[in-house]
């Protein structure tokens, strides 16, 4: 578990990196920060797509719920990574659908995954009430990730959009 732990959190420090090399790149003359960006999204939510791709999302993340033994639900060592492209896969539909993100229909969506899979863990308090160290650094790791996630997202499409302009 500590070296499938550790893999997972030098993994996410990588993309950190890679998105701050990608940040750092921006220079101060970039179009990105000189021009004012239009309003983001643009475009009003199509719930009903993203309720529709939201769906997609989670039918993936059942299906690789199901290569985890149900004895392994609660132990999220087992499937921090599932979760986190789960995670992912919502935020960027939501962006792809130029809804914000996390809006109530993903979190919602959210609610009735884990009523699914994890219903029994706060029962017996497993995971999500006293995590092993390494557990925690994931859990801390993941939204400042997120985060520099979303700000590269951000970057990369209004410099798309200046190109495409
Ligand atoms: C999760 O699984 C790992 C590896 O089997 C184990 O070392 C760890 O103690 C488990 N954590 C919990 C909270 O059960
Ligand atoms: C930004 O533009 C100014 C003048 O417009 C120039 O003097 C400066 O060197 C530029 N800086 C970078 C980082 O390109
Ligand atoms: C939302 O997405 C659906 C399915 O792609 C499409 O048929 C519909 O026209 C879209 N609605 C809006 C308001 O863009
Ligand atoms: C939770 O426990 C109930 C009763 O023991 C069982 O029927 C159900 O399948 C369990 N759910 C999960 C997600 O393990």
């Amino acid at each position: 578990m500590d070296t499938n732990a550790l893999t997972i959190v030098k993994l996410l420090l990588l993309w950190i990196l890679v998105d701050a090399s990608l940040l750092s790149g921006l220079s101060a003359n970039d179009s990105f920060v000189a021009e004012p960006t239009p309003a983001w999204p643009r475009r009003p939510c199509n719930e009903s797509r993203l309720q529709w791709e939201v769906e997609v999302c989670g039918e993936v993340f059942k299906k690789d719920m199901d290569h985890i033994h149900p004895q392994y639900w609660c132990n999220l060592t087992y499937f921090i990574g599932e979760y986190h492209l789960f995670t992912l896969c919502t935020e960027a539909k939501s962006r792809l659908f130029h809804c914000y993100w996390p809006n109530p229909l993903v979190e919602s969506y959210i609610i009735r995954i884990h009523k699914h899979f994890f219903s029994n863990c706060t029962n017996r308090q497993v995971v999500f009430v006293d995590p092993p160290d390494n557990t925690l650094t994931i859990l801390i790791l993941i939204p400042v990730f997120l985060t520099l996630a979303m700000i590269a997202l951000v970057v990369w499409c209004s410099k798309r959009s200046d190109i495409l302009a």
